[in-house]
């Protein structure tokens, strides 16, 4: 038995192993539900990875429905766009299925500034305007194209990107994750307006400038 014990947890190691390094979806996406679903208690004081289930009782059709993307986002702002999310928080009926959806709004020249989810691909159809689309990979490789109606984008997982409306008039884009809560890391933000602030000297040195000229940036991001 003294032999079989460092056996089996090796065997289990490696099988644990295995299935994280071969299984096509055990890494890509939200884990799968184990019941037809499961809409979310936002209210729930429970905490899990994802949102506890409304009873049954209390599920209504209306929980499967969303109406968020029918508005235009409203797009007057330093950046000229707006993300409408249709994640969780908005759509509780996405609870656990590993999916949501975001609405961006563009005014001429507007731009969703360069920005990562850490949980989630994204993919997109332009549904208006003609549309910069960019990311960069962790080896600093720009890929880019201008996209117009009907085209799509994907973006792999965790990578830094953007879309800029370079045609005449608005643009509209539908955006859609594997994950229920993709999370946004939006880079300026996250640098120049963080609560509480990173320290000046960070970025002074990061960005090898005076305090002067990231004090001019962080002022541009104070909503
Ligand atoms: C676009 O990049 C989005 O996150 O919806
Ligand atoms: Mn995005």
């Amino acid at each position: 038995m003294a032999v079989m014990i460092p056996y089996t947890s090796s065997l289990i190691y490696l099988l644990s192993l295995m299935v994280l390094l071969f299984s096509p979806f055990g890494c890509c996406s939200d884990s799968d539900p184990l019941q037809d679903f499961c809409v979310a208690d936002l209210n729930g004081t429970l905490s899990i990875n994802g949102f506890p289930c409304k009873p049954i009782s209390k599920v209504r059709s209306s929980d499967f429905f969303f109406d968020g993307f029918t508005k235009e986002g409203n797009t007057s702002n330093g950046v000229g766009s707006a993300v409408t999310s249709g994640n969780v928080l908005a759509f509780p009926g996405v609870n656990t299925l590993g999916i949501s959806m975001n609405r961006v709004d563009y005014a001429p020249g507007g731009v969703n500034p360069p920005h990562i989810h850490p949980r989630a691909s994204e993919t997109g159809v332009i549904m208006q305007g003609e549309v910069l689309v960019g990311f960069i990979t962790t080896e600093n490789v720009y890929h880019s194209k201008v996209l117009k109606f009907g085209e799509m984008f994907v973006i792999p997982r965790g990578l830094a990107h953007f879309q800029m409306n370079v045609g005449k008039g608005k643009a509209m884009v539908i955006t859609a994750f594997n994950s229920q809560l993709p999370g946004t890391t939006i880079l300026p933000l996250a640098l120049f307006a963080s609560n509480p602030p990173l320290p000046i000297k960070v970025l002074t040195r990061t960005f090898q400038v005076e305090e002067k000229i990231i004090n001019d940036i962080k002022s541009k991001f104070i909503f």
